[in-house]
Formats: C-alpha cells, sequence, structure tokens
C-alpha cells in the first residue's frame, strides 16, 4: 500500500475534516456560476470540486447514475500541452466526513465504498466508450486547474466519434472564441441529455448520456465581432451526438462527414434553442444562466 493511500485511508477513517460540506451544496463555489446563480432545474448531488485545496470548478452529480448531469467552470485561456495527468475520485462521496480533495487513485485493489459510490477506472476499460471531460482541460489557463479536470466525476461515457471529432472541434472554436472575443469572465456548462427511455451503462454502472450540450456566458465582449460570431455573444449554445444511431430531431447527421465522425455531429445553437430542447428532454424548465445571461443586473 503507498504511503499516499495509507493516509487517504486514515482520513477516511477518522472522519477528520474541516470541509464536510464539499459535498451537498453549492454554497462553497458559487463562484463559477454567473452571478453566483447555479443552473435550475436539475437535481443531484453537489460536488464542489477541490483539488490542491483550491476549489476549482463545480459539478452537479447523479448518484445513480455514477456520472454528472453537468459541469459548471470559468474560461481561462490555455497556455502549454494538454497534460496527462492521472484519473482522480471523490473520497467524500464514499465517506461523509472525508476531505473535501479529489485524491488519484491508488495502485491495487479499490476500496469497495468508492466502487461503490462512483465511476472508477476499471469501468471505462475494455469500453467502446472513451471518458469524455465535460470540463475540458484545454478550457484552463494553470496547471493545476488543467488537471483537476481529470477526476471522474466530471467524465461521462463519450463516444471516440464524437470525443475526437465534432465534440473537440467545439471545445476548440469556444476556446478561440471566448480566448480572443471574451474581454472579462466567461462561463460555461457543460451537461448532458440521457435517453429517454431504456437508459445505457458501462459494466451496468455507470449510464451514458445520449447527447452532450454546452453553454457559455460573456457578459462583456469585444462589440467588433467578426460577422460570423455575431450571434456568439453575450450566450451561445450547442449539443452534439454521442450516439449516431439517435434520431434527427435535435441534431441532424452531416452524410458527408469523415467516416469515423459521422453521426457525432455537433449543432450550435441560441441558448434559449438549447433550453427549449432541456425542457422538453427533461420534462421541466432548465434554466442554465441567471436572466438567460441578458447581462441586466
Ligand atoms: C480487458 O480485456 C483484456 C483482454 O480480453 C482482459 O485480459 C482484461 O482483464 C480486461 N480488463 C478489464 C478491466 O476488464
Ligand atoms: C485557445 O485560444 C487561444 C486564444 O485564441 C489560442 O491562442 C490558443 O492557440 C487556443 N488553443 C488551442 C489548442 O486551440
Ligand atoms: C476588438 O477586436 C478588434 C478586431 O479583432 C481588435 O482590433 C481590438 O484590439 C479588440 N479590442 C479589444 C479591447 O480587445
Ligand atoms: C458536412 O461535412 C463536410 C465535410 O466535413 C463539410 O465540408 C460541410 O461543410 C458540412 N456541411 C454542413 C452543412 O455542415
Amino acid at each position: 500500500m503507498s504511503h499516499f493511500y495509507a493516509v487517504a485511508l486514515l482520513v477516511f477513517t477518522a472522519g477528520w475534516c474541516p470541509c464536510a460540506a464539499d459535498v451537498g451544496d453549492f454554497t462553497s463555489c458559487l463562484q463559477f456560476f454567473y452571478k453566483s446563480w447555479p443552473p435550475k432545474g436539475l437535481a443531484g448531488t453537489q460536488i464542489c470540486q477541490r483539488y490542491y485545496n483550491q476549489y476549482r470548478f463545480a459539478t452537479l452529480y447523479s448518484r445513480p447514475r455514477r456520472s454528472p448531469w453537468f459541469s459548471a467552470y470559468m474560461y481561462g485561456v490555455p497556455t502549454g500541452k494538454r497534460p496527462t495527468a492521472s484519473w482522480k475520485f471523490e473520497p467524500q462521496l464514499a465517506y461523509p466526513g472525508a476531505d473535501g480533495n479529489m485524491i488519484p487513485f491508488p495502485p491495487g485493489p479499490l476500496d469497495q465504498n468508492v466502487v461503490d459510490s462512483q465511476a472508477v477506472e476499471p469501468d471505462y476499460i475494455n469500453s467502446t466508450y472513451g471518458r469524455g471531460h465535460l470540463n475540458p482541460s484545454l478550457h484552463h489557463n494553470t496547471r493545476e486547474d488543467r488537471y483537476s479536470t481529470f477526476t471522474l466525476t466530471n467524465v461521462v461515457p463519450q463516444k471516440k466519434g464524437s470525443n475526437s471529432g465534432p465534440w473537440e472541434v467545439l471545445e476548440w472554436n469556444v476556446n478561440k472564441t471566448l480566448g480572443d472575443y471574451c474581454l472579462g469572465e466567461a462561463y460555461v456548462v457543460t451537461g448532458i441529455i440521457p435517453y429517454q427511455k431504456d437508459d445505457r451503462w458501462l459494466r451496468n454502472r455507470v449510464a451514458v448520456p445520449e447527447y452532450l450540450w454546452s453553454a457559455y456566458c460573456c457578459p462583456k465582449y469585444n462589440n467588433s465581432l467578426p460577422e460570423e460570431l455575431k450571434d456568439a455573444f453575450p450566450t451561445y449554445a450547442a449539443i452534439g451526438r454521442n450516439d449516431r444511431t439517435s434520431t434527427e430531431e435535435i441534431v441532424p447527421i452531416n452524410q458527408t462527414a469523415k467516416k469515423q465522425f459521422r453521426g457525432y455531429d455537433v449543432r450550435q445553437m441560441p441558448l434559449a434553442t438549447l433550453e427549449m430542447y432541456l425542457k422538453d428532454r427533461f420534462s421541466t424548465v432548465v434554466s442554465v444562466f441567471y436572466e438567460q445571461c441578458s447581462g441586466s443586473d
């Protein structure tokens, strides 16, 4: 047993922690939401994602699905290459009194409470689904912020054709758009839409989403926008397919796209259109940003 894991176990069993509220409410991490206003309409376990004793972003997690509903973060212009970080888990999901910091998976057998409470690395091994970040490491400036995105509570089973195709292109485009034209803070929320019926699962444990969605809010931006970005501020959204066999009502398929990416299209759309689809699919009004990011106080 590694020294690190032994310490982690001690912390679990002793139940010592000054920060037990990290699971259960967003009050310690409201700064990651526009106007400190978390999205309305979705329910789950609220996680203030903590790494090296700092809050990095926020996640609404579904314990029964062992995967997130959404992650919310502030965009930062990236520097350097995509890091290869170790994958981490959330001790507080397994032990209510545990330290609030995410922990790298230890080598060797896993603690059964961890396995029961969340997705673990073996869930994703030998699968046709990869680990799709909701909050991507690309949208962050510092090393620690980038590393902190490698926690399985920020990840959903995502098809490679989406993750290395149109969804990655969306992440690049959002990076360029916000990096070049957003002048103040940019708040991003990225989430999932489940299958309407007959959920699909990884190893009967981790629920697979039918779609991913994303929206940003940048109230202060450069007004001299190029023609193709005229509709991209202050807010914009997108929905991406995670199943090439899904029907085409929400996102049509481009039949001329490269074969490995065909059927994983991303459709960009106004925030109001995204919220219309979310309302339809969740059967309740879902509001992503305070007053639709209208910029009014
Ligand atoms: C993955 O597949 C290989 C080859 O079939 C097998 O040896 C290994 O145990 C599998 N790993 C997991 C985590 O299921
Ligand atoms: C992200 O956006 C910034 C600002 O436009 C740019 O300098 C950088 O090259 C972009 N990174 C990637 C990986 O596209
Ligand atoms: C706004 O964009 C224009 C055109 O790209 C650029 O010349 C100008 O420097 C930008 N202004 C600010 C404040 O970034
Ligand atoms: C469809 O995909 C092709 C090849 O990637 C691209 O050139 C074309 O612009 C796409 N059409 C639409 C409507 O997005």
